[in-house]
């Protein structure tokens, strides 16, 4: 009998090759192919999260020539994700141009692509491919880059250094001031602002989908649906929507047992992302402040993240009596794990956008001390949208460190914080079940995968 030959649609996922981009994009890939899709992944040189068994029916790609972690470490993101853009249009077309050509037998929905790989756009236009833009920040963040991107460069510059403008409200972005807007601490303002309307412009992309929800961000997301004259899909948090285990870094999981002995509510976790830089005068004021609060902490210090040292031997003796007296260091922490033990009473984030996500589904407070770009946008929602945190502005000092933690942990202040997260933290969760916005958001944009396909 004539064996019959079963076919496929795909999806093609082109994700940046860093931590907060690579983890929602594989995450999406998750929602997706439970869905039906079969899932391509396109990655630069640095495939480690293909090896893991919750992605073993996943296909992934390299894009050859293109470049690698230790390039991203040695670039900056800036520089980065400029290069990768103008080195990349040409091998991934030979990429997409391959893919078509040995799956014969499937038909490529569309290529979903994370708004800063927009070399993507160039085969789609090729091959005439449906593609989708994937934002991994924070609706309003994208609002900002749409701003940022249409403003004169030099008045701007000449604003942002007044300290009596940089204070003020930016107008129409209520509450974000001019220092809250998304400009980067990796490189000269004019290149960001390039790289700004390079990922708002969505070129041919039929739609936008945004790892956001609505009741996150509703003002932010109708904005961007008036603007961008294609479908918006607010379809987050994807880390409550579809868990896709994809760190990039080894896990020190000796801190979930050392958490097991601390008092409910009681730890302050201390993590970065996995960018972020700190100075080594930073972090002892952070070390004498968290330990004049009586608090026990969780420090998550990255291989990498003090400028001059490969981890925490060039931090002067002082620093490890501090945090051997009430803390616990790793390098690399299960984040999400972390922020649902029950002795976590408040997390030190820098305000990556997946991080406040993971905070806000676990119903934990936050202290936010935002180290540059769309972090610096969340810090400010956090505390002053949904008022759920306490943002450490200017120099720190021991001082106001302990003042934090003391507001967090044990005032009032605190405690209603914790009310307010956990309230949003349940509405979260509503969002991505059965009939809520994102689970909706969703399937509107399966279904409208098939459209596209007619089209
Ligand atoms: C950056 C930007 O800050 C972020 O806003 C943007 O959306 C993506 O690029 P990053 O600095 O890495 O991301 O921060 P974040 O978005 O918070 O992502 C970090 C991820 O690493 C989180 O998913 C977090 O759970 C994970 N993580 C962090 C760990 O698994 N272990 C750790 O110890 C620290």
């Amino acid at each position: 009998m004539e064996e019959k030959q079963v076919k496929e649609t795909r999806i093609v996922l082109v994700p940046v090759p860093a931590q907060g981009h690579v983890t929602p994009m594989m995450q999406l890939g998750k929602a997706l192919h439970s869905k039906g899709f079969s899932i391509t992944v396109v990655l630069t040189q640095s495939n480690r999260v293909s090896s893991s068994k919750d992605f073993s029916d996943f296909h992934f790609l390299t894009i050859p020539g293109s470049l690698t972690e230790s390039d991203l470490q040695n670039l900056g993101p800036q520089k980065f994700v400029l290069k990768l853009n103008q080195i990349c249009e040409a091998s991934f077309k030979q990429c997409i141009g391959q893919l078509l050509h040995e799956q014969c037998n499937n038909d490529i929905a569309c290529v979903v692509y994370d708004e800063y790989m927009y070399f993507s756009h160039a085969a789609v236009k090729e091959f005439q491919l449906p593609s989708v833009v994937f934002s991994t920040t924070s609706a309003t963040a994208f609002v900002c880059r749409s701003v940022l991107s249409r403003v004169n460069a030099e008045s701007f510059l000449i604003d942002m250094k007044d300290p009596k403008v940089s204070d003020k409200e930016f107008p129409g972005l209520h509450p974000l001031r001019y220092k809250d807007l998304p400009t980067s601490a990796f490189g000269p303002l004019e290149s960001i602002l390039k790289v700004y309307s390079e990922t708002v412009n969505i070129r041919t992309a039929s739609a936008v989908i945004i790892n956001s929800t609505s009741c996150l961000e509703s003002s932010s997301l109708a904005w961007l649906q008036k603007q961008l004259q294609v479908p918006v899909y607010p379809i987050g948090p994807l880390h409550i929507a579809a868990s896709a285990p994809s760190s990039l870094l080894e896990e020190d999981r000796s801190c979930l047992e050392w958490l097991n002995k601390q008092k409910i509510g009681s730890v302050i976790y201390i993590s970065l992302g996995s960018l972020a830089l700190m100075e080594t005068k930073d972090m002892l004021e952070m070390a004498w402040g968290l330990r004049n609060s009586n608090q026990p902490f969780l420090w998550v210090i990255r291989p990498g993240s003090i400028p001059g040292s490969e981890w925490t031997e060039s931090l002067p003796e002082e620093f490890s009596r501090l945090v051997s007296e009430r803390g616990y260091i790793v390098k690399w922490a299960p984040q999400i794990e972390v922020l649902r033990h029950p002795a976590v009473g408040g997390f030190w984030s820098h305000c990556g956008w997946n991080s406040t996500l993971e905070s806000i589904g676990e119903g934990v407070p936050m202290i936010c001390r935002p180290f540059t770009g769309d972090q610096k946008v969340n810090a400010r929602y956090l505390e002053r949208v949904w008022r759920i945190g306490v943002q450490l502005e200017g120099e720190l000092d021991k001082g106001t460190v302990e003042r934090a933690v003391e507001r967090l942990i044990m005032d009032e202040e605190g405690a209603e914080m914790r009310k307010r997260v956990i309230n949003l933290k349940e509405k979260l969760e509503a969002s991505v079940k059965s009939r809520g916005s994102s689970f909706s958001s969703l399937d509107n944009f399966v279904n409208s995968l098939t459209m596209m396909n007619f089209m």
